[in-house]
Order: structure tokens, then C-alpha cells, then sequence
């Protein structure tokens, strides 16, 4: 059974400000939560509702945030962050990385959901690298600190940082295929769903986890809104990174546009 917890959060600083995205420092005013790579927070955002949101960085005492504008919520955290807010955790399962090497495929705002993965597997002695995409420089938030000594490639649409071409495009320059070593990838249902195409084609379907994005409600398992289309699997219980072997349902569904 999961267990949960509130944590009021003050604000420290703002860390970041990009194209409709913003990198938050909080810190933890009483007790912080025990998070592991894979799980997420419920954010809650006095006088408006609380998010989802996968924390860049958490630890005893330091929250990092990193945000961007999709809704009323995220446009108030985006212009002006609240100096008190409070933290619902831990939801989520949390994800164990495989093998020797790793490689994590991050597009735009997606880089918060492999973060803590990508550093506790860097830590551990795991060969990390992070493929961190966005359309242009000015769209890819400082993250590398967070990373945890993980090689980062950068890929934007235009060509002003890094390989112009997506995390993808990245990938196949530096010589590698999705799968070809354990790959988690976070971001646009696109790039989702290309990587596990190409995953599936190879035969390496095994070496490929998806972080998965849906309506996030009581985040508790009770309200069903979370659920992951074709799996029978609550986000918020089991998710949000899930392997690619139990997604052919979901790819069926989702993938065909
Ligand atoms: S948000 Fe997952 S069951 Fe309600």
C-alpha cells in the first residue's frame, strides 16, 4: 500500500526563465519526501489546484522544479511562482535502470522526467548518456547540474545548440539505434512513438521504457482518470515510466496519426 505525504514548500529562487518555461528552487520547510527516480509529486498551488509535476531535483532539504505553461496552473508557476506552496508524495513507481549503459531521449520539458534516473544512474557507475532536445538554445533549461556527471548531447530544431535535428537524429549520429542499449524516453507522444517503431523494428523492444503522460486527478489510485489507455495500468500507481513490452496496446491506439 502506498503511503503519502504534505510538505510545505518556500521559495527560494527563480533558478531559470525560458520561453514559457521557468526552473524553480524551493526548499523543504519541514520534512521533505523520499523520492526515487521514476516517481512524481502532486504540487500544490495555493488558490488554484495541484499538478503533476517531476521534480528536476529533490532532496532533504532543496525541491527543483522545472515548468512549463500548459494550462492556467503552469501559466500562474510560469509568471509568478507562489512563495508558499505545498508538495503531495510520492506517486508513482519507481523505475530501476538495467545494465552497464544507459541512454535517455529528452524532449523539451521531458527532461524532468528522466532527471533523477539519469543521476542516480550516473552515480551508481552506469555509463549515462541524456539526449536533450527543444526547437531552439533558448528553450533548453540549464539541467546538466542535475544530472549527476551524465554525457548530455543537445539537439534543437534550428540548429542554434547542439546537432540541429531531434534527440532522435542525435542519437543516430553518435552511431546508435533505441535499444541497441536500455533507452528511456520522455517527451512529445512523436518522439514516444518513434522510438518504440524503431525499437520494434530491431527486435529490442525489452530495452525500451516510455514515460507516459495522462490526467492526473486525486493521484491517489481511486479516481481511474490516470488511467493508461490499453494497459490496465493507473499512472499515478504504476506509471509514469513504463516499459515498452506491455505498450503494444497503447501504440496501437495512440501512435497512428
Ligand atoms: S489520478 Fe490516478 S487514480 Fe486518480
Amino acid at each position: 500500500m502506498q503511503r503519502y505525504s504534505y510538505h510545505s514548500v518556500e521559495l527560494v529562487r527563480i533558478l531559470w526563465r525560458g520561453p514559457r518555461q521557468v526552473m524553480l528552487e524551493y526548499r523543504y520547510l519541514d520534512s521533505a519526501p523520499s523520492l526515487s527516480p521514476g516517481q512524481f509529486i502532486l504540487f500544490w498551488v495555493p488558490g488554484s489546484e495541484a499538478i503533476p509535476l517531476t521534480p528536476l531535483y529533490s532532496d532533504a532539504s532543496r525541491l527543483v522544479l522545472l515548468v512549463v505553461e500548459r494550462g492556467p496552473t503552469t501559466a500562474r508557476l510560469v509568471s509568478s511562482p507562489p512563495r508558499h506552496a505545498g508538495v503531495i508524495a510520492v506517486l508513482g513507481r519507481r523505475f530501476t535502470y538495467r545494465g552497464d549503459e544507459m541512454v535517455f531521449l529528452a524532449g523539451g520539458v521531458g527532461v524532468a522526467a528522466v532527471a533523477m534516473a539519469a543521476r542516480e544512474a550516473a552515480q551508481s557507475g552506469v555509463r549515462v548518456t541524456v539526449f536533450y532536445g527543444a526547437r531552439s538554445a533558448g528553450e533548453l533549461a540549464p539541467v546538466e547540474e542535475f544530472l549527476g556527471g551524465a554525457r548530455v548531447i543537445y539537439a534543437t530544431d534550428d540548429g542554434s545548440r547542439g546537432l540541429r535535428g531531434t534527440v532522435l537524429d542525435a542519437l543516430h549520429a553518435s552511431g546508435l539505434r533505441v535499444g541497441d542499449v536500455y533507452t528511456v524516453v520522455a517527451g512529445p507522444k512523436p518522439l514516444l512513438c518513434r522510438a518504440y517503431s524503431e525499437a520494434a523494428e530491431a527486435g529490442q523492444l525489452e530495452r525500451l521504457a516510455l514515460s507516459i503522460e495522462t490526467m492526473v486527478r486525486c493521484g491517489l489510485g481511486f479516481c481511474g482518470s490516470c488511467t493508461i489507455p490499453c494497459t490496465g495500468m493507473l499512472l499515478c500507481r504504476d506509471g509514469p515510466v513504463v516499459p515498452a513490452v506491455r505498450l503494444g496496446c497503447w501504440v496501437v491506439r495512440e501512435c497512428q496519426n
